[in-house]
């Protein structure tokens, strides 16, 4: 019997961003220069420190809330719960330039503790971020934000993931699933 064994072999990025998948996804809600919140969905984003607490996004040069981040250094990172997959897909799929996310996501703003932009009501944890340094990162600037209070909803473990760029899956901290 002829037994192939298994082969590591060079693939395109498209191919390993697929095979790697899921990724943890998240908004980061910004304000822009007349104190409009917007919210952009991350894939790129890490914990990059533990003491002090920092945590780094990676936002796109023509994105909105790249504008929003250059005005005001401050970010709150949202883990969406499951059920805001809906709101939580259409801010990664449509620029805050010309639309109200937090209206047309369905989303309800609440007061963060120390920083401008306001958390998002209902994620499964919300990470209050003051950006403490930015590097260049090629199309990206890389923020990298100080974790200032943080904020959770037990009551709603599933947060979301995604498969590539395409699709959602809700995973809870207990390894519960649901595929969208
Ligand atoms: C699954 C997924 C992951 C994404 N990850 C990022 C990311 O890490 N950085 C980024 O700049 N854009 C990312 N995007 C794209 C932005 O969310 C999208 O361009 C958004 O419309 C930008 O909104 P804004 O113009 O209001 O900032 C992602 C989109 C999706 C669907």
């Amino acid at each position: 019997m002829n037994i192939m064994p298994d082969r590591l072999r060079e693939i395109s990025w498209d191919d390993a961003l697929t095979l790697g998948s899921p990724y943890p996804y998240v908004l980061a809600v910004t304000i822009d220069k007349n104190e409009r919140a917007n919210i952009i969905g991350l894939g790129w984003w890490t914990f990059v420190s533990w003491e002090p607490k920092m945590i780094a996004i990676s936002v796109g040069k023509g994105r909105y809330s790249h504008e929003c981040l250059e005005y005001c250094k401050e970010f709150v990172l949202c883990f969406p719960s499951d059920e805001q997959r809906e709101g939580a897909w259409l801010c990664g799929t449509t620029s805050g330039r010309n639309t109200d996310k937090f209206k047309e996501g369905g989303f309800k703003k609440l007061p963060a503790n120390r920083v401008r932009p306001p958390l998002i009501e209902g994620a499964t944890v919300a990470y209050e971020c003051e950006v403490v340094d930015t590097r260049d990162a090629g199309d990206h600037t890389l923020y990298i934000g100080k974790v200032v209070a943080i904020h959770g909803t037990p009551e709603k473990p599933r947060h979301l993931y995604t498969i590539h760029y395409k699709k959602l899956l809700g995973l809870d901290h207990r390894g519960n699933m649901e595929l969208f």
